[in-house]
C-alpha cells in the first residue's frame, strides 16, 4: 500500500484566481477536494478584454480568500497539504508572479516541495483528475492562447505536431463573438448564439486546409467575418455569420485532426491510440460531437476532460503537481515566472504573416 498524497494547485496564469487541493488514495486514484474558480469576467468586461494590471491587482486581492476556501471545501489543514504546485507559466508575468509567489511562501511555510507547472501541461493531464490515462496519447490543446497538436510520450515529454501559425482558436471565437456585439468572454456566448442561426449562409475562408501539415491558421477567418459583420444588418444576419464560423471551425478542426491522426499512427502504430482534446474550446458541444465522431471512424478513443475541467482551474495544476511529486520533481524556490514556456522545447516558433509552412 502506498501513502496517500494530498497536492495544493495555485493558478493565476491569466484571467482566473484558482486554489485546489487534490488527493492519491493508496491505490493511486486522485480525486478533487475542492477546485474554487474565481473568474475575473466582470473587471474585463468593459474593456472586451484582458487588461494585464487589473488582472494582476485582482489576483492580489483575492488569492489568500480563494485559498481559504479551497482549504475549508476541502475538509483538510493546510499541514495536511504533502506539496505545494503553482503555475509559473505561460502566461502574463504580472499575474503568474501572484499565484507562483503565493505558492512559493505556503510551501515555505510548510516546509514542503514546491512544484512549478507548466500551465499547458495542466491541461494536458486534465483528464487524469477524471479517469485512467495512459502514455502515449495525442492531444489537441485547444484554448485563448494556443492551438496544438502533441504527441504526449510521458510527463514533460511531448512532441508538437502542429500548432497555430496566427491566432489561437479561443482568440478567434472572442473576437468574432465582440464582432458580433456578444459580451466577453465570447466563446462560450457565442456558441448558443450559433444554434440559432444557418451555417451555411456564409461562406468563410479554410485558411491553409490543404497544406501545412496538421498546422492550423484562423486568421484569414477572422479577417473574412471582420469584412461581413460590417455588412450585416439583422439579428437573423449575426446568428447566421455565428453558426457559419462555429461551422467552419469544426470544418477547420475535422480535416486538420485527420491530418494529425495520420502523423500520429507513423510512430505509434497500436490498433487503437488515445487521443484527449483539453483547454477552454473543448467545452464547445459541437466540437466535442465531431471529433468524437471522427475518432470513433480512425480507431482513436476520444478523451475529453468534464465541462468544468476544460477551462482554466487549479485542480489539473495540483495534478501535474501530484505526478511531479511522485517522481520527486522538484522545485527550488528560485523558479522564475516564464511567459513564455512551450510544451515542446525543440519546436520551431512559428508565428505570423509569411511563415513558411
Ligand atoms: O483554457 P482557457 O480557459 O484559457 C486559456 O488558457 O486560454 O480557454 C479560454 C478560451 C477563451 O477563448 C474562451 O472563449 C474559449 O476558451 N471557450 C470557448 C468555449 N468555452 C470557452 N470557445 C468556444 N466554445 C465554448 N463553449
Ligand atoms: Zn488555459
Amino acid at each position: 500500500m502506498k501513502k496517500k498524497a494530498i497536492i495544493l494547485g495555485i493558478e493565476s496564469s491569466c484571467d482566473e484566481t484558482a486554489v485546489a487541493l487534490i488527493e492519491e488514495n493508496a491505490n493511486g486514484v486522485p480525486s478533487i477536494l475542492s477546485n474554487i474558480v474565481s473568474s475575473q469576467v466582470d473587471i474585463h468586461k468593459e474593456f472586451g478584454g484582458i487588461v494585464p494590471e487589473l488582472a494582476a491587482r485582482s489576483h492580489i486581492e483575492k488569492i489568500d480568500l480563494i485559498a481559504k476556501k479551497a482549504i475549508k471545501e476541502s475538509g483538510k489543514k493546510l499541514e495536511d497539504v504533502d506539496a505545494v504546485a503553482a503555475t509559473a507559466g505561460p502566461g502574463l508575468i504580472v499575474c503568474l508572479s501572484v499565484g507562483l509567489n503565493f505558492g512559493k511562501a505556503i510551501a515555505s511555510f510548510l516546509n514542503k516541495p514546491f512544484i512549478a507547472v507548466n500551465h499547458l501541461e495542466g491541461h494536458a493531464l486534465s483528464p487524469k483528475l477524471v479517469t485512467k490515462l495512459d502514455y502515449p496519447y495525442l492531444l489537441l490543446l485547444i484554448s485563448g492562447g494556443h492551438s496544438q497538436y502533441l504527441s504526449v510520450q510521458g510527463l514533460g515529454k511531448y512532441k508538437r505536431l502542429g500548432t497555430t501559425i496566427d491566432d489561437a482558436v479561443g482568440e478567434a471565437f472572442d473576437k468574432t463573438a465582440k464582432l458580433l456585439g456578444i459580451e466577453f468572454p465570447g466563446g462560450p456566448f457565442l456558441e448558443k448564439f450559433a444554434e440559432k442561426g444557418n451555417p451555411e449562409k456564409f461562406k468563410l475562408p479554410l485558411p491553409i486546409i490543404n497544406k501545412g501539415g496538421c498546422n492550423l491558421s484562423f486568421a484569414g477567418l477572422k479577417t473574412a467575418v471582420l469584412k461581413i459583420s460590417k455588412e450585416i444588418k439583422t439579428k437573423k444576419d449575426k446568428y447566421d455569420l455565428a453558426a457559419s464560423f462555429q461551422k467552419t471551425v469544426e470544418t477547420i478542426l475535422y480535416k486538420k485532426t485527420q491530418v494529425a491522426f495520420k502523423e500520429f499512427q507513423k510512430k505509434n502504430k497500436k490498433k487503437r491510440n488515445i487521443f484527449v482534446v483539453a483547454g477552454g474550446v473543448a467545452a464547445n458541444k459541437k466540437i466535442r460531437k465531431i471529433l468524437t465522431d471522427l475518432s470513433i471512424k480512425e480507431n482513436f478513443d476520444p478523451i475529453f476532460p468534464p465541462l468544468d475541467l476544460c477551462g482554466d482551474n487549479a485542480a489539473m495544476i495540483a495534478m501535474v503537481g501530484l505526478e511531479k511529486f511522485k517522481i520527486k520533481k522538484y522545485d527550488s524556490f528560485d523558479h522564475p515566472a516564464k511567459p513564455r514556456w512551450p510544451l515542446d522545447s525543440k519546436a520551431i516558433f512559428l508565428k505570423g504573416a509569411g511563415v513558411k509552412l
